[in-house]
């Protein structure tokens, strides 16, 4: 694995693997390990074209951890602003010495672009391109499903768990990054959206679709339910309405007390974040002892620590001795 540019391009291998060594990374945060010394003289560049609140600061606080120097780079206030190009970027980036570059940019691709074109010897991982791929959102989901699904968890996939994704699935590079990682993972994925919230060719997609999420409820009876935010950026950008209304959408679609209790008792409630409190997920839902929408930001930095450790010193083998940094 030289660049993390998409869930496709992990076999179940290397998504355990990753799952496991941020289960290491995990373990010495929780025993109050502050810094681990393991990228000490590397400089990650976090390259930001579209706003993030978790998943900036989540990667800067992974490579801060793990030692590692930051340099945030964001198109407001550099010379992005002044049209200069990916290219032009890249190869500054380069000349200034980065070991790992993390870009976030609103055009599908982009990440691979940056990892292919040659201008760059650094591993590229992806924060999030377009509607495309958002993998370490896919990888944290996993790790927070197989945390409270899977018992004695390591070196286990998600076989057998049926999880349900729900929303706006045309805008989201989440739910495409999870429905291929959980399929990798042995989970069984469906997907609840109006059908104008769906993008083309679905149909390839390796879920099963329904356009009624209260049937989909009571015929999957799932183990993890994940609400998608409603982009309502991205529909006013690309001229398209928002169709149902915001009302019908939180009738047909939204997850509230009542859906909660159809739920089996053991099912947790997911949400990548930013939510719209109300519209794809009410107050009471999202702050319900099901959720564990603020555990996937804490596990976000454990897995974003796990992607730099393993593409930064090549390992293939979950880390063990090197993590026992004493406190
Ligand atoms: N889930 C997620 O990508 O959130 P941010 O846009 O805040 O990074």
């Amino acid at each position: 694995m030289k660049h993390l540019l998409s869930t496709q391009d992990l076999s179940r291998d290397e998504a355990v693997l990753i799952l496991d060594t941020t289960a290491q990374m995990a373990a010495t945060q929780e025993r109050e390990v502050k810094k681990l010394p393991t990228l000490r003289g590397r400089t990650v560049v976090n390259l930001f074209f579209e706003d993030s609140t978790r998943t900036r600061i989540s990667f800067e606080t992974a490579a801060k951890r793990l030692s590692a120097d930051v340099i945030n780079f964001s198109a407001k206030g550099s010379s992005l602003s002044k049209g200069e190009s990916l290219k032009d970027t890249a190869l500054t980036l380069k000349a200034m010495g980065a070991d790992a570059v993390i870009i976030r940019h609103q055009a599908s691709g982009a990440p691979h672009t940056l990892a292919t074109a040659g201008w760059l010897d650094a591993p590229v991982i992806n924060a999030g391109d377009g509607t495309h791929q958002h993998p370490t959102q896919a990888l944290l989901d996993a790790y927070t499903m197989r945390r409270h699904l899977v018992p004695s968890p390591l070196g286990k996939d998600l076989a057998g768990l049926k999880i349900v994704i729900v929303g706006d699935v045309l805008h989201s590079r989440v739910a495409r990054a999870n429905v291929h990682l959980l399929h990798t993972l042995g989970a069984r994925v469906t997907l609840v959206a109006p059908p104008t919230l769906l993008p083309v060719g679905i149909e390839s997609w390796p879920c099963e679709i329904s356009y009624h999420l209260d049937e989909a409820i009571d015929a999957v009876q799932p183990d993890a339910i994940m609400m998608l935010r409603v982009q309502r950026e991205r529909m006013s950008s690309s001229g398209g309405g928002f169709f149902p209304s915001p009302l019908e959408y939180t009738r047909l679609y939204g997850l509230d007390g009542r859906r909660l209790a159809r739920l089996p008792d053991h099912a947790i409630v997911l949400h990548p974040g930013p939510m719209n409190r109300g519209l794809e997920i009410s107050a009471d839902a999202a702050d319900s002892p099901r959720s564990v929408i603020v555990e996937q930001v804490t596990n976000g930095v454990a897995v974003r620590m796990a992607v730099l450790y393993l593409l930064l010193t090549g390992r293939t083998d979950a880390a063990t001795t090197s993590l026992n940094a004493p406190k």
